[in-house]
């Protein structure tokens, strides 16, 4: 049988990488890859079925790097965008060029070619609940606040909070995609991802990277240095948090069984892990295992003080996924234990620091 064609725009990230290790160790598919770096993926170097091209598509390179494999792919899987709320604030120019200006012309090829286009947006896109900016918070039952693709209101947050750069732009590629889809019969999936957490995810400060990462990144970057983790405006955030693995089952299946997942807007994310941000500290704190972590507190801070002027934050993302669930006969299993534990062991092998995971399930 033919291998399906794939790109993969973004291959060389956190997603990327783990959607490559899993599609080519399954077999069946040829892989276009792109991204800034293969440092993540460079185990495939020599594949003959995976070939990478270290480059950043930016919209002024799109039609002469994709323009001879768009029509001939089976899917384009457009992974490559800034998704740090902490550049959101300080770069919102970069974040919004990033998620829309050097993605819209990806659109128009797939459009152009009909070209069947996998784009992860982001949960994000839905921001803060409307009981957030209620004077009460009354979020009544749980179910109310249920995100669900077409039927929830994505509230606007103010321009002068530039957090809200990044969803914006996000959504705005979704409207575009939906309109390729409505006037030019742009087949597509637009996936929104619910805190997928896994090995590889962000980088440390200062060790492979510098600034601030996403909270599983900034919370290990505590734990290996000795240093309290610090938890933004009380940690009353919650999430819905995903291991990886069962996020790469999901686009494998859709990748299986495109006619179900086409023409779809999916949550990904795990229902059964949902968290608040205090909760989640605990429970590092607990997995560590390490008895001298316990002896530095954690240090409250304010998400101005944390991440700058223009931040503000979603309050609860908690996914609905029954679409994805009925569609794709898809579950997330990993629990949220699990999915730490494997996680940290992870950060520490490759970080440098032996102790971890004494704690009883
Ligand atoms: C980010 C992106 O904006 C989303 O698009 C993406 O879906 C998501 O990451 C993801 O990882 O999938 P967010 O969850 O807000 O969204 O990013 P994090 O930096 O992981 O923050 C999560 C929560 O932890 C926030 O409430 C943040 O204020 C808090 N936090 C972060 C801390 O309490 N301490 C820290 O050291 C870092």
């Amino acid at each position: 049988m033919a291998k399906k064609r794939l790109i993969i725009l973004g291959c060389g990230g956190f997603v990327g990488s783990h959607l490559t290790d899993r599609l080519l160790a399954e077999g069946g598919y040829e892989i276009y890859g792109f991204d800034l770096t293969d440092k993540k993926c460079a185990q495939h170097r020599g594949d003959p079925s995976f070939r990478f091209r270290e480059t950043y598509i930016d919209g002024t390179n799109t039609e002469v790097e994709l323009g001879h494999l768009v029509g001939d792919a089976d899917a384009v899987v457009s992974l490559a965008a800034v998704c740090n709320p902490a550049q959101y604030v300080s770069n919102p120019l970069f974040t919004i060029k990033s998620n829309f200006i050097h993605a819209y012309k990806l659109v128009d090829l797939c459009a152009e070619a009909g070209t069947w286009l996998i784009h992860t947006s982001t949960c994000e896109v839905y921001r803060r609940t409307v009981a957030s900016y209620l004077p009460d918070n009354d979020y009544g039952e749980p179910s109310l606040y249920e995100q669900i693709e077409d039927e929830t209101p994505f509230v606007m947050g103010p321009i002068a909070k530039q957090r809200w750069s990044y969803a914006t732009a996000k959504a705005l590629l979704e409207r575009y995609i939906y309109a390729n889809h409505t006037e030019r019969g742009l087949p597509f999936t637009i996936i929104r991802p619910y805190n997928w957490f896994g090995p590889r995810m962000d980088f440390i400060p200062g060790r492979d990277g510098e600034g601030v990462p996403r909270v599983l990144a900034c919370f290990m970057t505590a734990l290996l240095d000795g240093q309290p983790m610090k938890l933004v405006d009380g940690g009353t955030a919650r999430r819905t948090i995903t291991y990886i693995q069962d996020a790469v089952d999901a686009l494998v299946l859709m990748l299986e069984k495109p006619e179900r997942a086409k023409n779809q807007f999916l949550n990904i994310g795990n229902g059964a892990n949902k968290i608040s941000m205090a909760d989640l500290a605990q429970l590092y704190a607990e997995i560590t295992g390490d008895d001298s972590y316990h002896s530095y507190p954690i240090e409250h801070v304010s998400g101005e003080a944390f991440y700058g002027s223009g931040y503000e934050d979603c309050d609860r993302r908690v996914a609905n996924v029954e679409r994805a669930a009925r569609l794709l006969q898809w579950e997330a299993k990993t629990e949220l234990r699990d999915t730490l534990r494997i996680t940290m062991r992870h950060f520490h092998e490759a970080y440098g620091k032996a102790e971890i995971d004494q704690v009883a399930a």
